[in-house]
């Protein structure tokens, strides 16, 4: 009977939770989802199983109709991806920033901001790539709603790798083994490499890097994927309402928010959307970021401004909700946390052997 009740919760959220993806409106700071309401179970738990409906596992894959996940792209994709011959100093890759051989984030520690190409500085901390294309939006300020949109024109800021379209397009042109790639990769594409094909081959690869993990299994029914102390944590997690902005497949990921919704987040300077939109109801206001991987991916936060998970766990509670936890609390959080953390394709994070320059191709500048 229990379980009938969850299958039928479970099978509801993910409705809800499909409809809430193919919403690319993208509003700015929509009101928190209610936390689903359930009926008391007869057994002790840490947590409520029918609240586990505001959760979903992650999908196999993440595919878009007109940009298909041939295994062809996807290679082409990873050896873009690795290529600092993409940037005008021929100094950093994707990869620099979101390094897939490990959290997909720039896996620098102590720097709350990445270092771009001829050693400049980003303005704000690299997100982890692992599960990105499935979010709603792209960018800690939702700039762009598909992985495909974001690429060029990220590619093109001096503080990342300040190569703009037709520098892109040159200097993959000039590469012999990547037209080749191109035309068995696009068939049908007429300008074999096009800023359009480039976009749709790296994001082809972005969308194969998920991260399947033992929260998937747990959410699939399998008790024993989590322990005990990570039970408890998940617990803790939904007491301190949490799941009214990270929830779903991505434990976030599904709205925009204000950074400081109880009480005005310290030491604010980016003003978030605001940039994008110029509306005033969007100062503030950033991406809910998934907490896939989260214990991976630090520093924390759009500025990098926090390393310790715990106590970013005590700020989010005390800004975002309102409530006071204690050490213990976080701490318990933080173990639960843990249990979201997945690998991605072993094949798929290894830097492939990247075709040789050819005559033309540019140098260094
Ligand atoms: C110098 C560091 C750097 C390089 C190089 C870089 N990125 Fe990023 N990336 C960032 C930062 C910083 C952000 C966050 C941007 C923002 O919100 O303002 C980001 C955001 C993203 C996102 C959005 C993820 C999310 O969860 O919102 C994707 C996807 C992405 N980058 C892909 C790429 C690809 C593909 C390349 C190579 C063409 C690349 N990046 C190169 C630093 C970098
Ligand atoms: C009202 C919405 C809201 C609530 C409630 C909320 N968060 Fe957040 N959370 C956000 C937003 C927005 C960000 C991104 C802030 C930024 O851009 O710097 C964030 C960021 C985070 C991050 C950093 C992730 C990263 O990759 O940098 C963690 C960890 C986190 N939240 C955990 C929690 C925990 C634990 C709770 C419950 C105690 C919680 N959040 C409650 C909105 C919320």
């Amino acid at each position: 009977m229990r379980s009938l009740l969850v299958v039928s919760l479970l099978t509801l959220s993910a409705v809800v939770l499909a409809a809430c993806d193919d919403k690319r409106s993208n509003p700015s700071a929509v009101a928190p989802a209610p936390v689903a309401s359930a009926p008391a179970t007869p057994n002790a738990r840490p947590f409520d199983p029918g609240q586990l409906a505001v959760f979903a596992p992650l999908p196999a894959s993440i595919e878009r109709p007109d940009n298909l996940l041939t295994p062809e792209k996807v290679a082409l994709g990873q050896m873009l991806w690795f290529d600092k011959r993409l940037s005008r100093g021929q100094d950093v890759s994707c990869n620099s920033c979101h390094d897939v051989t490990r959290s997909g984030a720039d896996g620098v520690d102590a720097a709350a901001v990445s270092t771009g190409t001829k050693k400049r500085k980003t303005t704000r901390n690299a997100p982890t790539v692992f599960n990105a294309a499935g979010n709603f939006a792209q960018g800690w300020d939702s700039r762009a709603s598909l992985v495909e949109e974001l690429v060029v024109a990220h590619a093109a800021e001096p503080s990342t790798m300040g190569s703009d379209a037709s520098h892109l397009v040159e200097v993959v042109s000039s590469i012999p083994g990547y037209v080749a790639s191109f035309k068995k990769s696009f068939p049908d594409a007429k300008g074999v490499v096009t800023p359009e094909t480039l976009s749709m081959a790296l994001g082809a690869y972005a969308r194969k890097l998920l991260t399947p993990s033992r929260w998937d299994k747990f959410l699939g029914g399998d008790e024993a994927a989590l322990s005990t102390e990570e039970k408890a944590g998940l617990g803790a997690f939904m007491d301190a309402s949490c799941t009214t902005c990270h929830a779903g497949k991505y434990v976030g990921g599904a709205q925009n928010q204000k950074l400081g919704v109880a009480r005005a987040w310290p030491n604010m300077t980016d003003t978030g959307r605001f940039e994008i939109t110029k509306q005033e109801v969007d100062r503030g206001v950033f991406k809910v970021p998934t907490l896939r991987n989260v214990t991976k991916t630090g520093p924390y936060l759009h500025d990098g401004s926090i390393s310790s998970l715990e106590v970013l766990t005590q700020m989010m509670a005390r800004y975002q909700v309102g409530k006071e936890l204690t050490e213990g609390q976080a701490r318990s959080i933080v173990t639960f946390l843990g249990a979201l953390a997945g690998d991605a394709p072993k094949d798929l994070v290894q830097k492939p052997d990247l075709p040789p320059s050819g005559p033309k191709t540019p140098k260094p500048d």
